[in-house]
């Protein structure tokens, strides 16, 4: 493998990937229509395409050009509230658009598709930790549409020989030294403290403390990006098509976010308890035993702190993200 094509390169979870497989010697092309990512953030290594995978003239014409071994695809969009009001855009560029590239990579002989799903596939599992034989019920288009794209990849692995990996993540958080997480607008947990830490919000909302979790918080599995990064790369060499949930098996509460982001940082963060956010599972934990096996992956990174100071050094040496 050496020719990747990396679709959503220039968002958050794909610019880390793409500067991980740059380090790592792979020539890489970003596809990307900037809809929520950002030019800054493509790597200045990798060969930048501006483009939509609803083009599917274009998609074609980039994969039949670039003769790549490997796509991994990262272009989706991730917001769960928005897809319970738009789920249209959710399932067009999350579903239909994807068929796209599927199908361009299939057309080219692609070896290996990585696709990035997520777990929000599972929806509220009844059971944990969630391995990859845990139900998968979603409970938003968001999930729904990620679910529905790792079957078309069973199919099409099935009919087309198209050999792939769908890597469920957890909650993705940290930073490398050049790239790090700057949604607009931001609803992630870790981002959204370190901003209040920096003064750029007044305070952060706790979605509810009345959960029947030990402080009362929502419990998550957060992943270092780098770990995440690396899944990618050992996926490229999987001995077969599948799914993978990757986390670390710790599950953190927001409250104890909260303290490991006050450790880090030394500064105390201001916030309120609101209510519940919809749709928020009390507790996400992964088990990640089947990726180590047969992905050979080794996550590096378990702590939340190493996580928060990554995304800290980050945010300090970014303070405005990628704004110009
Ligand atoms: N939270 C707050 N206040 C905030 C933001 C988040 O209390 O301002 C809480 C949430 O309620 C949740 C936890 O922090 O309990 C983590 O929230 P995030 O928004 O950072 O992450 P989610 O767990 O909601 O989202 C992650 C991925 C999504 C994916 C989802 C599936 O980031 O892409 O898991 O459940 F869809």
């Amino acid at each position: 493998m050496k020719k990747i094509l990396i679709a959503g390169g220039a968002g958050y979870i794909g610019s880390i990937c793409s500067e991980y497989m740059l380090d790592m010697g792979y020539e890489v092309t970003i596809l990307d229509g900037l809809f929520t990512g950002h030019r800054d953030a493509v790597d200045p290594r990798a060969e930048f395409v501006h483009a939509d995978l609803a083009d599917r003239d274009k998609v074609f014409e980039i994969c039949r050009k670039g003769e790549f071994d490997a796509v991994m695809h990262f272009a989706a969009f991730s917001l769960v509230g928005e897809s319970m009001n738009l789920p249209s855009k959710y399932f067009r560029n999350n579903l239909c658009n994807a068929i796209n590239l599927a199908d361009a990579a299939v057309e080219t002989g692609v070896k290996a598709f990585v696709f990035s799903s997520t777990a929000a596939t599972f929806g509220i599992p009844e059971t944990m930790p969630i391995s990859e034989s845990t139900p998968q019920k979603p409970i938003n288009p968001y999930g729904e549409s990620k679910l529905c794209f790792e079957k078309v990849l069973h199919w099409y692995s099935q009919i087309h020989g198209l050999k792939y990996a769908a890597l469920r993540y957890f909650n993705a958080a940290g930073a490398s030294e050049v790239h790090g997480e700057d949604h607009r607008p931001e609803s992630h947990l870790i981002p959204i403290i370190l901003q209040t830490l920096r003064g750029k919000r007044d305070k952060l909302m706790i979605f509810g403390d009345d959960y029947d979790t030990p402080d009362g918080s929502c419990i998550r599995d957060y992943i270092h990006i780098l770990d995440l990064a690396q899944a990618h790369e050992k996926a490229l060499y999987a001995p077969e098509s599948g799914c993978y949930n990757l986390g670390t098996g710790n599950g953190l509460s927001v409250k104890e976010i909260i303290a490991a982001a006050e450790e880090v940082t030394g500064k105390k963060v201001n916030f309120e308890v609101a209510p519940r956010r919809a749709g928020d599972p009390p507790r996400l934990i992964a088990c990640s035993e089947l990726a180590r096996k047969k992905l050979n992956w080794q996550p590096k990174h378990e702590s939340a702190h190493d996580i928060i100071e990554s995304a800290w050094k980050w945010h300090l040496k970014f303070p405005d993200g990628y704004e110009k």
